[in-house]
């Protein structure tokens, strides 16, 4: 399915209280003012199906693999959605989290087989792939300071988010050129959005209109 694509894909990773959904909504409004059009979304979540799944995964506990094939499955039902419509339409997509989420919190953290998760988002994914990855590395205290959900994850404190952290360095090894790290430091919403579009550019030119 992903043959069809002509948009751009962007995902966004971090631990708990990194910053993603503000950078994301800012983002988004300076690309419109850019004249691109955008799809922002979430995972798990981002269409009535997925967001039934992200009531269930985020309110219970279960065993990890129910969890990661809940994940999956939230995953492949909003590729099919939106995220391929809105690529093959040309549009910015903004994902808030995506499969190297999978990689550090079921695989790295909670121990599942690292090649598995990997195959299982591969199935889910039929192999699309964002082109670009913003991962905003906070200090995972610092973050779950800040994290304002009280979702099942956070509550299992700090060094799971440290656990999770050190799986988004692994996912981050395995294919390097595709990430950016943005070390996070009290920068505003403003400079960060600065800091990503400028990647965008570089990368993709979208500053100049390929339309
Ligand atoms: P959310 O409230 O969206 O957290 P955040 O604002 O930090 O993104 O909840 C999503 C939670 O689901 C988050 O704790 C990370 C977790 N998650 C996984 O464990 N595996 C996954 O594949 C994804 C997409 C999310």
């Amino acid at each position: 399915m992903h043959k069809a694509k002509r948009g751009i894909f962007v995902s966004f990773e971090g631990t708990e209280g990194s910053g993603k959904s503000t950078l994301i909504r800012h983002l988004s409004q300076s690309l419109e003012k850019m004249g691109r059009r955008v799809l922002a979304t979430r995972e798990p979540g981002g269409n009535p199906v997925s967001e039934r799944i992200r009531d269930t995964v985020l309110n219970f506990s279960m065993n990890a693999w129910t969890e990661l094939l809940l994940y999956e499955a939230a995953r492949s039902e909003n590729l099919a959605q939106l995220v391929v419509p809105a690529l093959s339409e040309g549009k910015i997509v903004l994902c808030d989290r995506f499969t190297d989420s999978s990689l550090a919190y079921q695989g790295y953290a909670r121990g599942l087989p690292w090649r598995k998760v990997q195959a299982l988002n591969d199935l889910a994914t039929q192999g699309l792939q964002p082109e670009l990855t913003v991962f905003l590395d906070i200090d995972p205290e610092t973050g779950l300071r800040r994290a304002q959900d009280g979702n099942r994850f956070e509550a299992e404190g700090v060094e799971f988010q440290v656990k999770v952290r050190r799986g988004f360095l692994r996912a981050r090894r395995e294919n390097p050129k595709k990430w950016l790290t943005v070390k996070i430091q009290g920068q505003t919403p403003e400079q960060l959005t600065e800091i990503v579009l400028q990647e965008l550019v570089r990368r993709f030119r979208i500053g100049k209109k390929t339309k």
